[in-house]
């Protein structure tokens, strides 16, 4: 009897210690299997006098009884115990909010930029760059600008003063984009079909200028490159860009120092009830300068003009992002009024491209 006292002591002990599942049926195994001590115990019963078979009998049965109903007991526990943790850890608040959407957006004029160089990217312009600290002979001389010459005044120069030399002419914030004509012909040479946009700096100030714009140049240069391919270009572009068939250019007779001929574009617009909208009304608004890369130009980025000719132009980015966009007033643009980048700034992920429609 005291043999079963010690076995029941020693497999309720196993069966209660076991933490897991795997560890139950071992302490099972070990008690109750076909090798386990109580059914080695109970083989005995054969050996056994008919007195003893008859205490020790139901003894081990109930034993094996207690066992049995403790391992279920158990079992139960650890099932119960791993539901507990799994739906602790799959545990989800329905009542937090959703997630936030990021609030970040595309500004307008970054969205203009990316849309028309798809546009020119399509007829084959690559996008070349230069520096917004610039030196005074890319941002003029270089464009037949010389130090006398009246332009000079008309762009309204930043120049930026070199603390102790007074001998070279100060570097200048550039006043337009078409230094990087120049960069982009000494660097590839002809032919090159390239745009280049980017910060351009005046000293100017109202509804429709700040000290800071932004411009996109536009060179081709190959061995015969007309006016007309320059007139088709920028049509093309007005089209693609604004989306509708209906756009109206007006090439206006103009002067640049370093375009001959040159023509201002101006595109039909009104203003009616504070409200800009193209391609209707009486009013014209300026978007860009435009025409045949003077000969003085090309030597200067070092291609022949006996060999090569070219058109060039500069649209106002700020201003195409108006007219698209129906903004009324450029300063708002570079107030970083959240309330209005929400309302006129685009989603982060819509990328402007030709096939999926350019501003969606
Ligand atoms: N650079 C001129 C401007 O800023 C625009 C222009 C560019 C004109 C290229 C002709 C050719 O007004």
């Amino acid at each position: 009897m005291d043999d079963i006292e010690e076995l029941r002591a020693k497999h309720l002990a196993a069966v209660a210690a076991a933490r897991d599942a795997e560890a139950l049926e071992a302490a099972r195994i070990a008690a109750l299997g076909k090798k386990g001590e109580i059914s080695l115990k109970m083989r005995e019963l054969g050996r056994m006098s008919p007195e003893e078979r008859k205490s020790a009998g139901p003894a081990l049965n109930a034993l094996k009884d207690e066992i049995d109903a403790a391992v279920r007991a158990r079992r139960a526990e650890i099932e119960d115990a791993a539901l507990e943790e799994r739906l602790e850890a799959e545990w989800i608040d329905v009542t937090l909010p959703a997630r936030p959407r990021p609030s970040g957006t595309i500004h307008p004029v970054s969205q203009v930029m990316d849309e028309l160089t798809a546009i020119f990217a399509d007829m084959g312009f690559a996008v070349a760059e230069g520096p917004q600290v610039e030196t005074d002979w890319h941002n003029f001389d270089a464009l037949n600008i010389p130090p006398e010459h009246p332009a000079r005044q008309e762009h309204d120069t930043f120049f930026m003063a070199r603390a102790g030399d007074d001998e070279r002419p100060p570097h200048v914030l550039r006043t337009h984009t078409s230094p990087v004509q120049i960069r982009a012909m000494q660097q590839q040479g002809a032919p090159l079909r390239v745009i280049a946009p980017g910060r351009v700096y005046r000293m100017d100030m109202d509804q429709t200028h700040t000290p800071m714009f932004h411009q996109v140049e536009g060179l081709a240069v190959g061995r015969d490159i007309s006016m007309a391919n320059l007139k088709w270009t920028l049509e093309e572009f007005c089209r693609a860009f604004f989306e509708v068939e209906t756009v109206e250019l007006r090439f206006r007779a103009s002067h640049f120092p370093f375009t001959e001929p040159s023509a201002e574009v101006d595109i039909r617009c009104s203003w009616a009830d504070g409200q800009l909208r193209i391609g209707e009304g009486d009013d014209w608004m300026e978007i860009l300068g435009s025409g045949m890369v003077h000969p003085r130009v090309l030597r200067a980025g070092g291609i022949d003009p006996d060999q090569w000719q070219g058109f060039a132009f500069g649209i106002g980015i700020d201003r195409l992002a108006m007219l698209k966009y129906g903004i009324p007033d450029l300063r708002a643009f570079f107030e970083s009024d959240l309330r209005w980048l929400r309302h006129y700034g685009f989603a982060a992920l819509d990328i402007p491209e030709l096939a999926g429609g350019l501003s969606r």
